[in-house]
Parts: C-alpha cells; sequence; structure tokens
C-alpha cells in the first residue's frame, strides 16, 4: 500500500467499532503502542465513545475499503499544545501522511506537539524523527494491583486551607508540566492528599480515577527541606488505601527513567514496571 492511495477523513459513530478494533489491535503489540489511551477494547470503546468531542480531531485513513490508520489530536487550546495519539498505522508512509495531513487541518491551533510510543514502537519513532520531532528523557509506566483497603493513614485529604501551599509546591517542582498548580488544585477530578511535618503543608500526592475504573497518580511531590523522611511513601500507600477502599483494583503511573529516588520508591511499594515510554517533542522540550 502507498500513501498515495489513501483516503484521510474524520472518522465518525459509523466507524467507531472499526476504529476500535484497529486500535486495541494495535496498542496490544509493544511495537505499536502509544501512551494516552488504554490497551483493551472494553476501555478504548469508553475512550474513542466520546467522539463527538473528537470531532475532526480522530482521522482515518482508509485504502481501498480497509481502515489502515487512525490518529486522535487531543489539543489544549490555551497552552496551545497537541499530544498525538498515535498514528497507528500499517506503514511508516500512512503515519507520516496522517499526521502531515492533521497538522495542516488543526496547526493553527497548537505550536507545540507531542507523541509518545512505547520505547520498542521503532516504526513511530522512527516517523518521528523524520518529521523533526527530538526524543526527551524517557519515561518509565510502572502499575500496581491487588491493593490494600486496610491499615491506617499519617496524610490527609487537601483542604481548602492546603490549596496555596501546595499549588507553590507542585510549581516548585514540576517547572514547565502542562498542569500548573492553580489549575491542579481546583480539576475536579483531581483527588489530592497531603502529608505536615510539624504543622506545616510539606507533601502532597495528586491522583485520580480514569474512565476504565483505574487509579493513576499525576504527581508526587515533598518539599526538599523535608525529603527522605518517608513523606512519599506515606502519600503513594494513603492514595492506594483510599483507592482500594472504593474498589478500585489497579493504579497506574508515569515518572521520568532519570528520577531513580522514584522509581526505587514506587518499586519499593510493590509497583512493577510495565513498559518504557519516549516523549518525541516538536516545538517544546521538557528535558
Ligand atoms: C521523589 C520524592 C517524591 C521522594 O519524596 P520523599 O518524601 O523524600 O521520599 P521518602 O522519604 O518517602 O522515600 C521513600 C523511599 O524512596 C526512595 N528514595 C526517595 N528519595 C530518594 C533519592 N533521592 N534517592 C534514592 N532513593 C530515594 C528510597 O527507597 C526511600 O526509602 P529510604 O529513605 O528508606 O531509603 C521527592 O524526592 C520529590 O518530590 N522529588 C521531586 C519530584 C518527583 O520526582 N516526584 C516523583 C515523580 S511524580
Amino acid at each position: 500500500m502507498t500513501a498515495a492511495g489513501l483516503r484521510l477523513l474524520p472518522a465518525g459513530e459509523e466507524r467507531l467499532a472499526d476504529v476500535v478494533a484497529f486500535v486495541a489491535a494495535a496498542q496490544a503489540q509493544p511495537e505499536r503502542h502509544v501512551s494516552f489511551v488504554g490497551v483493551d477494547a472494553g476501555t478504548l470503546r469508553h475512550e474513542f465513545s466520546e467522539v463527538e468531542k473528537w470531532g475532526d480531531r480522530l482521522l482515518v485513513a482508509i485504502d481501498g475499503g480497509d481502515l489502515v490508520g487512525a490518529l486522535l489530536a487531543d489539543i489544549d487550546e490555551e497552552m496551545r499544545r497537541v499530544w498525538w495519539i498515535g498514528p497507528w498505522a500499517t506503514d511508516e508512509d500512512a503515519a507520516i501522511e496522517l499526521l502531515s495531513v492533521a497538522r495542516s487541518r488543526l496547526g493553527t491551533l497548537f505550536d507545540e506537539e507531542e507523541l509518545a510510543p512505547d520505547s520498542r514502537n521503532e516504526p513511530l519513532r522512527s516517523v518521528a524523527r523524520r518529521l523533526g520531532f527530538v526524543e526527551d528523557t524517557p519515561s518509565s509506566v510502572l502499575s500496581k494491583v491487588d491493593l490494600a483497603a486496610d491499615g491506617s493513614s499519617s496524610t490527609e485529604p487537601m483542604t481548602p486551607a492546603d490549596a496555596g501551599t501546595v499549588a507553590e509546591l507542585h510549581d516548585a517542582i514540576f517547572v514547565g508540566t502542562h498542569t500548573p498548580g492553580a489549575k491542579l488544585v481546583a480539576a475536579e477530578r483531581t483527588r489530592i492528599r497531603v502529608a505536615r511535618v510539624d504543622g506545616t503543608t510539606a507533601g502532597y500526592i495528586a491522583f485520580e480515577v480514569q474512565s476504565d475504573g483505574a487509579g493513576y497518580i499525576d504527581y508526587l511531590g515533598v518539599s526538599p527541606g523535608a525529603r527522605r523522611r518517608g513523606l512519599a511513601r506515606a502519600l503513594v500507600a494513603d492514595a492506594c488505601r483510599e483507592l482500594a477502599g472504593e474498589g478500585v483494583p489497579a493504579v497506574h503511573l508515569t515518572v521520568r527513567a532519570d528520577a531513580p529516588g522514584a522509581l526505587d520508591l514506587y518499586r519499593s511499594l510493590g509497583f512493577v514496571d510495565e513498559r518504557v515510554v519516549v516523549p518525541c517533542r516538536f516545538g517544546f522540550t521538557l528535558g
């Protein structure tokens, strides 16, 4: 198949089942996997079912009658950044064609772009390189199942009085991240627990229950002056306990591979390495 024979069009409801089956088959293979959406068909069906929300941001490639590629654009128009989800395609030329068309259709909405293939997804890493994306520091994806619901907590849910300190701590620790402190503490879906030292808020964990029912840890930060006293360990354990108490079956997270302290922490709490993801960025870098 050549890119020249492709028809590229926005996917409507009528193609949803095909898109889900196509993407689920790709997501199950490490050498075709990308971040930001699930792996199993049920989760993907749920994520893609918000197709009206995606509108012309879910693009498919058709060759003859066959679906041979898909690409989703998750755009933060305020930040002017796009997270490309996919492209999943049967060859590199189709992937490039999908990205190029999407970039030309939606390019007025963003200046910064990110793609996040599994480190074993060499075809997409190659496509990204060919289009001028630059690889940043890889991240490890870890998960923990069989969460324990019992035991006592030494951390507390964030109160309105903690919000300012948590936002400041967050901005100081995670410079340039996509969710600034003020937005994080106000986010509806995000839960935050805090750890205190002598009454002062010195650490926080931000987590959520995703649409597939699993837990996800978004951020974990401890003030530099309060580190190595077990605050992070307590925050992670208590977040997992809170989720387990609600029947959440598993917790996932992503952490930069150059943060050995954080990796050691999560592994020592029973988290298991699932995959390594390589962020490929265009127009910006997070190092
Ligand atoms: C990573 C971080 C949250 C750890 O917070 P903390 O309160 O100091 O961690 P804890 O005291 O609970 O440490 C628990 C375990 O994690 C590991 N650990 C934590 N910091 C470490 C470091 N700098 N180097 C090596 N191991 C480390 C150790 O195994 C430690 O157990 P030990 O002290 O018994 O050896 C903190 O250093 C931080 O905010 N870093 C910047 C942001 C970040 O990387 N967040 C995590 C990714 S989202």
